[in-house]
């Protein structure tokens, strides 16, 4: 069997959602300390709907697959329900990842819960 899925192949040479939201409502950057992969995550949230979301990820393969299905899977969705996004989900998503591979999709997961920090702590200041 192959490694990676069919759709870890797609999202990594073909990924969605690549770039920076100049006026961002909502960043979040995370790294892993093991491997120095790192994620940025924008966010431009109208009404607590996530009406865009771009990403820049500094990683392998798996972390940009990552990143580009997660934000697919929370775009045009309420806050609350992309707070719920688990890593479990976008690597089913993926139709799986290695297992020595799960850990790029939690990046994916923080990267998200971080910007959705951001923005709340924004709204409330
Ligand atoms: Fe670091 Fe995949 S090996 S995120």
């Amino acid at each position: 069997m192959a490694l990676y899925s069919e759709k870890v192949m797609d999202h990594f040479l073909h990924p969605r959602n690549v770039g920076v939201i100049e006026d961002a409502d909502g960043i979040g950057e995370v790294g892993n300390a093991k491997c120095g992969d790192i994620m940025k995550i924008y966010m431009k949230i109208d009404d607590d709907i996530i009406t865009d979301v771009k990403f820049e990820t500094f990683g392998c393969g798996s972390a940009i697959a990552s990143s580009s299905m997660a934000t697919e899977m929370i775009k045009g969705k309420p806050v609350s329900e992309a707070l719920e996004l688990t890593n479990k989900a976008v690597a089913e998503a993926l139709d799986g990842l290695p297992a020595h591979k799960m850990h790029c999709s939690v990046l994916a997961e923080e990267a998200i819960k971080n910007a959705l920090e951001d923005y709340q702590s924004r709204k409330k200041a």
